[in-house]
């Protein structure tokens, strides 16, 4: 299918797109700390299991890779204690600022409250607390950990 309508799957419907996602979380997020790909390509792939958690959500049009956003456990080792996380939000730059990454944030909580999950959290830079409080989180906690990270909540309706 080569349409011009931008789909939102569960990574499980278009598994193809498994080494996409990988590439751009691993170059985004865990290439500069010098994880291997591999190692990525493998946490990716648990997102093709059974179970609702952890999931993945990618954004396409047709065989073209647009952006991704996943449902996992865990995100932050300083607060063990929130779960789910949706986490990995990455949008290909030439399709940025047009509603995608939005979008698939949408998704990915959608995914997390169908799930059983009544609160749901998420965890940014300071940069990108404007873009996170319009979808509707809610900023709960800054500065933290060593990347003084903002942390958010989204609670089900
Ligand atoms: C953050 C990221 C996922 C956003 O993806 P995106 O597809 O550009 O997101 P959206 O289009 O939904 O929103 C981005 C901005 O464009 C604006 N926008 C949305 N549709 C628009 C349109 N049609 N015209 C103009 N602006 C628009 C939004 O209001 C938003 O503005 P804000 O950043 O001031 O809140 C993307 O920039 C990215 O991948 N960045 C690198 C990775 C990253 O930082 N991930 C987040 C980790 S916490």
């Amino acid at each position: 299918m080569t349409g011009s309508k931008i789909t939102i799957a569960d990574l499980r419907a278009v598994p193809h797109f498994s080494a996409d996602v990988a590439d751009r979380v691993w170059r985004a997020w865990w290439k500069p700390k010098g994880v291997q790909l591999q190692h990525i390509a493998e946490l990716v792939g648990e997102s093709l299991g059974g179970g609702p958690m952890p999931a993945a959500f990618v954004a396409h049009r047709g065989p073209t890779f647009m952006g991704t956003a996943s449902v996992i456990a865990s995100d932050m080792e300083e607060r063990p204690q929130f779960t789910p996380w949706v986490a990995a939000v990455w949008v290909d730059p030439p399709f940025r600022r047009r509603g995608i990454g939005g979008t698939i944030v949408g998704h990915a909580a959608r995914a997390a409250f169908a799930a059983g999950s009544d609160t749901i959290y998420l965890c940014a830079v300071p940069a990108k607390r404007s873009f996170y409080q319009r979808l509707g989180w809610s900023l709960h906690e800054q500065d933290v950990g060593d990347h003084r990270l903002d942390v958010f909540t989204l609670k089900a309706i």
